[in-house]
């Protein structure tokens, strides 16, 4: 009697331990998903010194300038260089919009905002002087 029930408690032990195991490989399965997703979210390294041309022109150059360069930039509006750029930095419009603060169109247009470490990063140069450099 004693036996079987030992036994018993022993597999609702195991159920229990299955149970826990299963939570937490599916809790450990969200997480590496939402690193999948959000890369840089989760671990944002912004440069000492953000330039232009190492950390900026890139960011443009993969998120607007598909739109923004060539010989019709959308909405007149040219991101390819520096130049360029500062007309948007200096009337606040290049950070209104890649933050989607009201009064400003949303950038990139028709896609996902830009990660807030991407943004944090063109804050960054802006901050220490929006250089040339
Ligand atoms: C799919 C094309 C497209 C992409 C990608 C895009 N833009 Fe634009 N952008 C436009 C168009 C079209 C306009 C003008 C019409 C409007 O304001 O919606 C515009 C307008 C702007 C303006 C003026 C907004 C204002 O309120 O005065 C800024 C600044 C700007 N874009 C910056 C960016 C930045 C920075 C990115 C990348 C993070 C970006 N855009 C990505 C198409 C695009």
């Amino acid at each position: 009697m004693l036996a079987v029930l030992t036994i018993k408690t022993m597999r609702m032990k195991y159920a229990k331990l299955l149970f826990v195991l299963l939570i937490v490989l599916a809790t450990s399965c969200y997480y590496d998903k939402e690193e999948i997703l959000y890369p840089e979210s989760a671990n944002c390294t912004v440069p000492a010194i953000s330039t232009f041309s190492g950390t900026v022109l890139p960011l443009l150059n993969n998120r607007c300038n598909n739109c923004h360069a060539g010989s019709s930039p959308s909405g007149g509006i040219a991101l390819d260089t520096h130049s360029n750029v500062m007309k948007y930095v200096n009337d606040g419009s290049l950070m209104g919009s890649v933050n989607f603060a009201s009064g400003y169109s949303a950038m990139p247009k028709n896609s996902g905002k830009m990660s807030a470490c991407d943004i944090q990063k063109i804050q960054s140069w802006i901050d220490s002087g929006a250089l040339n450099n």
